[in-house]
This record gives structure tokens, sequence and C-alpha cells, in this order.
């Protein structure tokens, strides 16, 4: 499956939600950007993007059966919807996509560069949504790129 064609099958998914297919298209933009920047090989920057598409895959049936977003299940039950989801990959793929997804509010045991990059895009789209500054996010921040950017996007004080 071409990253086009995840894009397009999340987009349905959203159903019309802009806010999340707007937070979906930045963390994507952010990740793929800092990816390259990063110089990560083909495979990672794939498997990189393919979660940052999917990561909030369980957002909408969080909020349906719970009322609100919380971090944990949103976490777990996204873990197990983006392997239908993503059902035509090969399970390598499909086994560390359902990882970085079940864990991108989970910020101890960062173990790869896809894991971390996925946690900084994720980081930069929520702090321009919820106003944050800078600092708030930037002692979270590892790679050059990531750093850069963030300290380009958000306010410093
Ligand atoms: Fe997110």
């Amino acid at each position: 499956m071409t990253i086009a064609e995840m894009m397009e099958k999340m987009i349905v998914l959203c159903d019309g939600s802009l806010h999340d297919i707007n937070h979906m298209i930045g963390v994507w933009t952010y990740a793929r950007t800092i990816g390259q920047l990063e110089k990560l090989d083909q495979e990672t920057q794939y498997i990189l993007e393919a979660a940052a598409i999917t990561h909030d895959i369980a957002c909408p049936f969080i909020r349906d059966e719970f009322g609100h977003t919380d971090h944990k299940r949103q976490e777990t039950e996204g873990a197990v919807m983006v392997r239908d989801f993503l059902a035509s990959l090969p399970e390598d793929q499909l086994e560390r996509i359902a990882y970085l997804v079940g864990h991108h509010h989970t910020l101890n045991n960062i173990d790869g560069a896809d894991y971390q990059i996925l946690v900084e895009a994720d980081l930069i789209m929520n702090a321009c949504e919820k106003g944050w500054k800078l600092d708030r996010i930037f002692p979270i921040l590892r790679t050059d790129a990531g750093k850069r950017i963030a300290s380009a996007v958000l306010p410093a004080d």
C-alpha cells in the first residue's frame, strides 16, 4: 500500500471530522519532514509515515464509546484497529506500526528514530492546537530537525 493510498483511506475513515483530518495531515507532514531531514532509511521512513497517518485511528471510536479521549485506551485500541486497517502489509511492518500507534503517548523507553520522530511530530501539532509555548515540549525533543522545526513554529515565551 502506498502512503497516498493510506492517506486517502484514513481521510475517508475520519468521516468529515476536519479536526481529526487536519491533525493527522499535520502530524504526517512534520513526521515525514523530520524523518527525511534526519536521513532515515527508506523502510524506517515508510513505517514512520504509516504510523503518523494512523496514530490516532482509535480517537473517533474512543470518543463515541467513552465521550473523551483517554490516552491509554487510545493506544491499546489503536494498536488493534491499525492491524485491520493496514491488513495487506507484511507482518514485520504491521508489528512495528501497531507498536508505534500503541505507544505514541508513552515517553519512557523510546526505542527507535521512528518512535522518537512520531512523538515529536505529534507534540508539535498538539502544541500548535493547544497554544503551548516551545519550552513545554522542548525537553522531549531529541532530533536536531525536530528541535529546529519546533523552534520555528512555536513561540519561545
Ligand atoms: Fe495525535
